[in-house]
């Protein structure tokens, strides 16, 4: 008896998960000038006839925000000309879709901010993670 209704909670506690997509990424991440740091963005699929039509990665900080780039199934990867351009990279093999972490190289001070990984889908709209980033200064 006891057993069941262990399963039964469990299953209830996991249900919405399972029949929903999301996109998984760690809320704060520290990186130290000068390193290399990860940034996880992982969608998950849950039971859906969800397609992917792309991904993107953007920075915001309090007075500035840009698209750092683009991963669209039609069009591929599009590389935005931002002061990440050249250090950053999806840490994966392409194409970057269910995967979808990036390495930052060289990490600077002005690197910090909000990073948002955005998946837009059909038909069930957009799926959005986001990332603080919080840069210190390497030993
Ligand atoms: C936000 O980023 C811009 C561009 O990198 C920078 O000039 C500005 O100082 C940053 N603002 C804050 C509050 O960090």
């Amino acid at each position: 008896k006891l057993l069941s209704l262990c399963y039964y909670v469990i299953l209830s506690l996991f249900f919405p998960v399972l029949h929903g997509q999301k996109v998984v990424t760690n809320l704060k991440v520290t990186g130290y000038q000068g390193y290399d740091v990860t940034l996880l963005c992982q969608y998950i699929h849950g039971n859906t006839e969800d397609k992917i039509q792309q991904m993107q990665w953007t920075w915001q900080n309090e007075s500035s925000k840009c698209e750092i780039m683009v991963f669209s199934m039609d069009h591929g990867l599009s590389l935005h000309d931002t002061f990440l351009k050249d250090r950053v990279s999806f840490s994966k093999s392409s194409p970057p879709i269910y995967e979808a972490s990036i390495i930052i190289k060289d990490v600077k001070m002005s690197d910090q901010g909000v990073y948002s990984c955005a998946y837009t889908t059909f038909p069930s709209g957009s799926h959005t993670g986001q990332t603080t980033l919080t840069v210190l200064e390497g030993t």
